[in-house]
């Protein structure tokens, strides 16, 4: 059996992938990325390996994505995440006809046609806004896990409106709202409406076609995947572990390109 290994350096997360020539997932990390990419990559590596009870030199292709995939030495290829978030989410959702990945620090809105080819993509880097690193720093104004947010916002009742569309004049409207004793969970609902409606142009941008698939660390936030539901009219898919599909994609191009 031959095994090959998808690396995705994330702004925030490091997520590895370790698959063998059946297309199954035999182990997987998700570390912080932290000050150093390289580091994060070797480290991440060893670990998916340990979880998947392989040795490195067992390992046959290693392909690198993300933003920081120029500091992994020892992957044999480096690709956008673009073209691994597609792979990876058409091979689980194979109907996939649009990918929505939020991040840490940007967002993307893939349209993926038969395969996962890419089609079509429009990606936010320039703000804050519209990515998770916007809810980080609300959830840190507001004292509440990210883990919470999700669950918080569903609990029913009236929503707070924010109306800034930047970061740094939504955490000013959160302080206000907060000095007067307005509901957290109605404030984390305003918070995921606005990021919704960030999304939301640019999916409009793209289009919708088929199915949608979300990626990235923000689709294990059901508040924000219910509201993008809403907006869309229809289901999302969301892997159990958003975050690893980026790389899930990476060490299927390792795979494909060993098959060669
Ligand atoms: N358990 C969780 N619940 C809710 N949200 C989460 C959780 N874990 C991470 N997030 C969100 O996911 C974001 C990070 O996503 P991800 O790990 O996909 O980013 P990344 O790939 O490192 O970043 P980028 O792709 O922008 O370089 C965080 O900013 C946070 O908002
Ligand atoms: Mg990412």
């Amino acid at each position: 059996m031959n095994y090959f290994a998808g690396i995705d350096v994330g702004s925030l997360s490091t997520d590895v992938v370790i698959l063998d020539e059946r297309d199954e997932i035999l182990g997987y990390s998700i570390i912080s990325t932290g000050a150093n990419s390289t580091d994060a990559a070797e480290e991440g590596f060893g670990k998916a390996l340990t979880a998947a009870g392989l040795g490195r030199g067992q390992v046959k292709g290693i392909v690198a994505t993300g933003y920081g995939r120029v500091s992994v030495p020892f992957a044999d290829r480096k690709l956008t995440e673009i073209s691994c978030h597609s792979l990876g989410a058409s091979k689980l959702f194979p109907d996939t006809g649009m990918v929505i990945d939020i991040g840490g620090q940007d967002s993307k809105v893939i349209r993926v046609g038969p395969e996962g080819k890419v089609l079509d993509f429009t990606m936010n880097d320039k703000c804050a806004a519209g990515t998770g690193r916007f809810l980080e720093v609300m959830a840190a104004k507001l004292r509440v896990s990210l883990e919470e947010m999700g669950d918080l916002s569903l609990r029913g009742g009236g929503e707070a409106r924010i109306s800034s569309v930047c970061t740094v004049f939504a955490e000013s409207e959160v302080v206000s709202l907060v000095a007067k004793n307005h509901p957290k969970e109605e404030i984390i609902r305003g918070l995921h409406r606005a990021i919704v409606s960030r999304i939301w142009s640019m999916v409009q941008t793209v289009g919708v076609y088929g199915e949608v698939t979300m990626t990235g660390g923000v689709a294990k936030n059901k508040g924000v995947v219910a509201f993008m539901e809403d907006k869309l009219g229809k289901p999302i898919h969301v892997y159990h572990e958003p975050q690893i599909v980026g790389a899930f994609g990476a060490a299927l191009f390792a795979q494909k390109e060993n098959r060669m």
